[in-house]
């Protein structure tokens, strides 16, 4: 059976004293089974983050990291720092990421490849714009992004990466893809690996949605055969909601 994953995204959210807060009353949320739980702090906020949850089954998680192993990069992380504090997860290719900072397929091919040198799991992001869905390009789009990025990787090499569909349009908007619609998509997704890895290598591999799930829907989406959990922004702030998902699924 496929792993089942619940991870919050803080983005640029939190700053110490409301990291340790939010973490207390995540433990105070009691314990769950079966299914793995991460959060994904800001960086400067990793340590701080391990070691309130030393004693807890929630991951830590980073939102980011650099392609190149070191060097005269400002203001980046390198896989090996987060190796170094135990960080052993890295999300990537978050459509925030793709916007803002200019990520390309390109780079997040060199990006997963560098995380997987240092044996650290990759959380891989990717989702259309809503453009593309209006125009009927969703699948091509989901195809191309997961095709540039991660289809030079051998079978064993996938098995450390975890796929998340984000809908671009449905990324902090309040609108999230229909359960019909999450589970097309994650078929689809399937349908992919299956015919580039095989059947086992597909069937093993957790895809997660991720784009407004709240307490409130996540249970239907979280009720679709190949959704396997959930990446969780705005929800994923407050102790409360994002524990509700997690017990959802
Ligand atoms: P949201 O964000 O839940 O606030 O829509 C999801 C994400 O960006 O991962």
């Amino acid at each position: 059976m496929r792993t089942k994953i619940v991870a919050g995204n803080w983005k640029m959210n939190n700053d110490l004293a409301e990291t340790q807060t939010l973490i207390e009353q995540l433990i105070q949320q009691g314990d769950f089974s079966n299914k793995r739980v991460m959060i994904a702090p800001t960086a400067v906020h990793l340590s701080a983050a391990k070691s309130a949850l030393s004693t807890s089954k929630i991951e830590v998680v980073a939102q980011n990291m650099h392609q190149a192993e070191a060097g005269a990069y400002t203001g980046e992380i390198s896989g090996k720092m987060l190796k170094g504090i135990d960080v052993n997860t890295v999300i990537l290719g978050h459509s925030e990421r793709r916007a803002y900072f200019g990520e390309t397929d390109t780079i997040l091919e060199e990006k997963v490849a560098a995380a997987l040198k240092q044996d650290i799991e990759v959380i891989f992001c990717f989702g259309e714009e809503l453009e593309d869905r209006k125009a009927g390009n969703h699948f091509e789009v989901v195809a191309s992004q997961i095709k540039n990025a991660l289809f030079a990787l051998d079978a064993a090499a996938l098995k450390n990466i975890i796929l998340a569909y984000e809908p671009v349009w449905a990324i902090g908007t309040g609108e999230t893809a229909s359960p019909e619609q999450a589970q097309e998509m994650h078929a689809f997704i399937r349908s992919l690996l299956a015919k580039k890895y095989g059947e086992a290598t597909a069937q093993a591999t957790s895809i997660l949605y991720g784009g407004s799930v709240k307490p409130n829907n996540a249970q239907e989406i979280f009720s679709k055969a190949d959704v396997d959990g959930g990446l969780i922004g705005g929800a994923s702030l407050k102790a409360e909601d994002f524990f509700a998902i997690v017990k959802s699924l």
